[in-house]
């Protein structure tokens, strides 16, 4: 029998959602999970790396699966699941390690900027793309979408899965293929940056109505164009968001007006907080549901966890067998 192609992704607990995970890594994923055998799973290990807060943990992890439920995973279609509800991962990370230059985690970018940042680095962040090999690894995943960020991190991994498959025999991995959507790609945050926890220029995607459309009205950077005067159409971050939002005709619309003069920024941030909350509101309603129904997510992840178990230990046991471990 030939198998589905396996689709895999993770994303990290670690706060809010805001509108950049949305269309970077979660709409694609709810997307897919219509043409592939979905694993998609909540990187709890990986959420360590940066905060070690257990009561925060718990608690993201939590609303994350809610979140990813209310965007549209039907645990039905996919395998949802918390990465460390597997921990046989950490086994498959360890053998990538063995085979894994120090160079090749060293040129990362992710770790690089964390490094610059001034974040302290411990071995788990340096380490971070050995473990996430693994994750994908793990689950034979032939595909696996997720935002430009993290382009290196699929390419560390196919790195590792050759690797394996010199040092143990062909077919001991799984090459895995990026899937990397290039016109959501960079979704722009209220500063024209790309929107970023990092940088506080997010848009979250669930909270209180009001504070929202606050938040487009006046976090977003515009220039002084006067009100009469053409507007720029070129990087313009109201223009960015908007096109995710709005229809192509009611895109158009907002373009000629920029174009036309007449029109102040002000109009276009209406425009862009009214298709921003329309966008989300069946999001809304459903988050609230699953809200409603406490044990629901639990009983998600349980049945998740163990459908993805029983996949991992057949690929571990295959690559135990072939590195000598049994
Ligand atoms: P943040 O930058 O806010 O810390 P994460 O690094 O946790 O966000 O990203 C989680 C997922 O969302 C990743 O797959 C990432 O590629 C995607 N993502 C985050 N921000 C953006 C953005 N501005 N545009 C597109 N995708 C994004
Ligand atoms: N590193 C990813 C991020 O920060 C999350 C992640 C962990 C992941 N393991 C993965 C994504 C495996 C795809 C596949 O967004």
């Amino acid at each position: 029998m030939v198998r589905r192609m396996r689709i895999l992704t993770g994303l990290q607990p670690s706060g809010k959602l805001h509108v950049g995970n949305y269309f970077g890594a979660m709409e694609p994923a709810v997307r897919l999970q219509e043409q592939g055998e979905a694993f998609y799973f909540i990187a709890d290990y990986h959420a360590m790396t940066s905060s070690q807060d257990p009561v925060a943990l718990r608690e993201n992890v939590r609303e994350l699966a809610i979140d990813f439920l209310a965007c549209g995973l039907d645990p039905e279609k996919a395998v949802f699941f918390r990465q460390s509800a597997v921990p046989e991962v950490n086994e498959l990370a360890w053998i990538l390690s063995t085979l894994c230059p120090m160079g090749l985690l060293e040129k990362c970018h992710s770790y690089k900027d964390k490094v610059a940042k001034g974040i302290s680095p411990n071995h788990a962040l340096f380490a971070y793309p050995a473990l996430m090999a693994a994750d994908i690894l793990l689950y034979d995943s032939n595909l696996v979408p997720v935002g430009k960020d993290q382009k290196q991190h699929l390419e560390v991994t196919r790195d590792l899965a050759v690797k394996l498959n010199e040092a143990y025999g062909e077919g001991t991995a799984t090459l895995p293929d990026a899937i990397i959507r290039e016109d959501t790609a960079v979704v722009p945050g209220t500063d024209g940056q790309k929107m970023s926890k990092s940088y506080h220029n997010t848009l979250p995607i669930f909270g209180e109505e009001k504070a929202l459309k606050k938040l487009i009205m006046k976090e977003i950077v515009t220039d002084s164009t006067p009100l009469e005067d053409p507007k720029p159409i070129e990087n313009s971050t109201i223009l960015g968001l908007y096109k995710l939002f709005a229809t192509p005709e009611a895109y158009q619309l907002l373009v000629d007006q920029h174009l036309s003069g007449g029109f102040g920024y002000g109009h276009f941030k209406k425009d862009l907080a009214e298709a921003y909350w329309n966008y989300f509101a069946p999001m809304r309603a459903r988050r609230e549901e699953i809200t409603a129904d406490p044990g629901y997510v639990d009983a998600v992840l349980k049945r998740g966890a163990e459908r993805a178990r029983e996949e991992a230990s057949k690929v571990l046991t295959r690559v135990r067998k072939a590195v000598g471990l049994v």
